[in-house]
């Protein structure tokens, strides 16, 4: 027999067939199953294991490289509810194929960001026209390539944070719209589908500047490129509830729905998840989901790895193993909750929002450079946009035929989870619909716990290393 009759027979007759998710569009205000047309909000975790600081040169895995960590991360997420991921440092070189189908198999989406730590890979906020030129183009456009043919990449980020100060609000605004006018250039020649390209966003409110607001005004405005440069939705990178002490108004949603109510793109807590007091109880998570709060579209909470900043859900142990943190239970219990109802037929968001034209009127802060010229293309970046890259990678969806986790989970209490596997889904990820990790199996409690750090270590420095709930007595 032929080997690709074979290949035919086997295929046909196995229990696997690969099924894909419906890609997602954007829909004025919101995000929408292309299929359907339901709306889709997202309820994500910023997915980045090791931090930036686990992404080198000559690397050999990043975060959606190693099927049996993704498998295992997988079934914890489909339990937790989680319908969407984000992945901070990507390497186009290394095989996704994997990872991105186990998420395919379970309804996760994954929205990529295309910069990296490294050297020539992301736009230097101090100096941006320096580091925009064609390597740093062949960089970005690689990343598309290898997740362009994923259905559940739902979209791609631009930039991250690269205005996170009233200080790099100059300069930088025209550069981040740059980036986005090559990235959608490249897509609209080289992908088949349409995949939406967005900005995530510091939210930097300061001496009465309002830069959040100029950024997401400065990005959805129509400067009469036909939206070629214009951001497809807005990231927000939120961090003001903290703990069961706030609210709706301590918290300021109020006033960001106010501000987003006429957002003609849709907008969405990029991050979120104050980490102080700890552990979390995640309160904030009826709201975000809730009547208020419509006119947002979900968010992501930072995130599913303990690292030295201290904002994990689960932490992973060297031998492979993970130990669920006691905020991934708070969590889980507030996902619980989610009207899913509401969720995907709300729609008193408003409707027929047109972007509004571009214009120094827009914009609030004398900080905020209100240039709508955007620099040229630099040389080079024409050849890239219409021949593609060379050499450019690629990535398709596979057959998953491993379901069950083949490394060890251990709950809050140091008991492991038995039978830990992931269910194949034909649509996108809904809280509550699994029963969620067994609260016999992995009952908390803070009885013996170690002291957990609280502070923020974005600077790194000697945040000493905690170990977490895995010495229980049970
Ligand atoms: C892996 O490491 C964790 C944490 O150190 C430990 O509790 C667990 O017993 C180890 N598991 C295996 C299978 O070695
Ligand atoms: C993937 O991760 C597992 C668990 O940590 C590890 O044992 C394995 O060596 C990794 N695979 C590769 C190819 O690095
Ligand atoms: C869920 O949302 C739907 C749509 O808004 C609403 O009709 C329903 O009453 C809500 N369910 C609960 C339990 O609040
Ligand atoms: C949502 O708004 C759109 C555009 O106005 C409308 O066509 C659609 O019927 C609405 N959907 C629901 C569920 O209300
Ligand atoms: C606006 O940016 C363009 C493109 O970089 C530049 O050529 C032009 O000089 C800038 N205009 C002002 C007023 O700074
Ligand atoms: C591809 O990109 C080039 C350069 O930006 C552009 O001139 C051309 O029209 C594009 N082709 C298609 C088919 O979109």
């Amino acid at each position: 027999m032929a080997p690709v009759v074979s290949f035919l027979t086997s295929a046909l007759a196995g229990a696997s067939v690969v099924t894909a998710l419906n890609s997602i569009a954007v829909k004025e205000q919101e995000l929408v199953d292309s299929s359907t047309g339901e709306r889709f909000v997202i309820v994500g975790v910023d997915y980045q294991p090791g931090g930036s600081q686990a992404y080198h040169d000559h690397n050999t895995q990043d975060p959606l490289s190693n099927g049996t960590v993704c498998l295992r991360d997988a079934a914890l997420m489909q339990q937790l509810g989680v319908n969407t991921i984000r992945s901070y440092n990507v390497d186009p070189t290394l095989n996704h194929d994997e990872c991105a189908s186990i998420f395919n198999d379970v309804g996760i989406y994954m929205i990529i960001d295309v910069n990296s730590p490294l050297g020539g890979q992301s736009i230097n906020q101090a100096d941006p026209s320096s580091s925009y030129d064609s390597d740093y183009l062949s960089h970005i456009f690689s990343v598309v390539e290898s997740f362009k043919s994923y259905p559940n990449t739902l979209g791609f980020f631009s930039g991250n944070e690269v205005i996170n100060s009233v200080a790099t609000a100059q300069g930088n605004p025209k550069y981040i719209r740059a980036v986005q006018r090559d990235l959608k250039n490249y897509i609209k020649n080289h992908s088949k589908r349409t995949i939406p390209v967005g900005y995530s966003a510091a939210d930097v409110r300061l001496n009465g500047n309002n830069i959040l607001q100029d950024t997401w005004n400065y990005l959805q405005c129509d400067n009469g490129d036909n939206g070629l440069s214009r951001s497809d939705f807005f990231g927000l990178n939120s961090y003001s509830w903290c703990g069961s002490e706030s609210s709706f108004q301590i918290a300021g949603y109020d006033v960001l729905v106010d501000m987003f109510d006429q957002s003609s793109i849709p907008v969405f807590f990029s991050e979120y998840g104050c980490n102080k007091p700890a552990p979390r109880v995640f309160d904030e998570v009826p709201t975000i989901y809730g009547p208020q709060m419509t006119v947002l579209s979900g968010g992501l909470v930072y995130e599913w790895t303990e690292e030295t900043d201290m904002y994990g859900l689960i932490q992973n142990n060297d031998n492979g193993t993970c130990t669920l943190l006691p905020d991934y239970m708070a969590l889980q219990g507030q996902l619980a909750k989610i009207n899913t109802t509401l969720l995907m037929t709300a729609n008193n968001t408003a409707t027929n929002l047109q972007a509004p034209k571009c214009a120094q009127s827009l914009i609030t802060s004398s900080k905020f450079d209100a240039n709508f010229t955007l620099p040229d293309p630099p040389p080079g970046a024409e050849a890239l946009i219409s021949s593609g890259v060379s050499n450019a990678p690629t990535g398709s969806i596979v057959s998953v035929t491993q379901t069950v986790v083949q490394v060890a989970v251990y709950a809050t209490n140091g008991a492991e989870l038995k039978g830990l596997k992931i269910t194949p889904v034909q649509a996108a990820n809904t809280p509550g619909n699994t029963g969620g990790v067994s609260s016999a199996a992995a009952a908390s409690t803070s009885k013996g716990m170690a002291p957990r750090m609280m502070d923020k270590a974005f600077t790194g420095g000697a945040v000493a290393a905690v170990v977490f709930g895995a010495a229980f007595a049970l």
